[in-house]
């Protein structure tokens, strides 16, 4: 919408080994030119397979992507993977603050942002992950939980070219679960605002997909929210013809 290319990305989790690549050239050979020239297309594989699925998606218009990284570029932290790190493998994007790494690593919004200033030093956009719980939810308090989590998350400057936003309310992801095409239009429209705030005109060229429960049954549904320019696709992502189904919603 709005003159903004469509993002559809996979986030494998931590799922995937070897045999997995099958996947990528299953997606390879299932992307037809007419949709690869309308959408981009990126896996998140874990990082294990990072360097194999850049292998397997060279000269295709798959890119590949990190789930997580560390702020810093290197350094004594044991067990760490840098921005730079991410990029020397191929990698072109990076997932920030999944509501798995907020919820099972204690990730803050500080933290996120300074996890995409990471990103952008290495020259990887980065996909900063919002959404409520479903307490926060009932409370009504959603539109608040998702700007203020931008508002600390997202850096200042930020572009289309280093940004991507999620919105994943909590309780959508792996429960087969939606919200409305209403509740998302209005989160996306509340998050663009304020983007607005935070970056001026640039907020307009900035994609703000949906992540949550994303099947090829309800792709062109929630695809075609206001504001919606993509999808950050969880389970149905380690399947290729459902994640083919996906990308078909455009
Ligand atoms: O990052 C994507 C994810 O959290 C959504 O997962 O399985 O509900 O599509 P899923």
């Amino acid at each position: 919408s709005a003159g903004r290319r469509p993002l559809v990305a996979g986030n494998w989790k931590m799922n995937g080994t070897r045999s997995s690549l099958a996947v990528v050239e299953s997606v390879r050979q299932g992307l037809t030119p007419e949709l690869a020239e309308r959408i981009d297309v990126l896996i998140c594989p874990p990082s294990t397979l990072i360097a194999s699925c850049v292998a397997a998606a060279y000269g295709s218009p798959i890119a590949i992507g990190g789930q997580n990284l560390h702020a810093k570029p290197n350094g004594a932290f044991t067990g760490s993977i840098s921005a730079e790190m991410l990029s020397d493998l191929g990698a072109r994007y990076v997932i920030v603050g999944h509501s798995e790494r907020r919820a099972y690593h204690h990730e803050t919004d500080d933290g996120v942002h300074a996890k995409a200033l990471g990103a952008r030093r290495a020259g990887l956009c980065g996909i900063i992950c919002v959404g409520e719980t479903k307490e926060e939810r009932e409370q009504g308090r959603a539109l608040d939980i998702v700007r203020a989590q931008l508002a600390i998350g997202v850096p200042k400057g930020a572009t289309a070219a280093d940004t991507v936003i999620a919105y994943e309310p909590v309780w959508a992801i792996g429960t087969g679960l939606t919200p409305t095409p209403k509740d998302i239009a209005e989160v996306h429209a509340s998050l663009r605002e304020m983007l607005d705030k935070l970056v001026g005109a640039e907020a307009e060229k900035i994609r703000i997909v949906y992540g949550g429960s994303v099947k090829p049954g309800n792709a062109r549904e929630l695809m075609s929210v206001e504001n919606v320019d993509g999808a950050l696709v969880g389970g149905a992502s380690l399947v290729a013809e459902d994640f083919l189904g996906i990308c078909a919603a455009y």
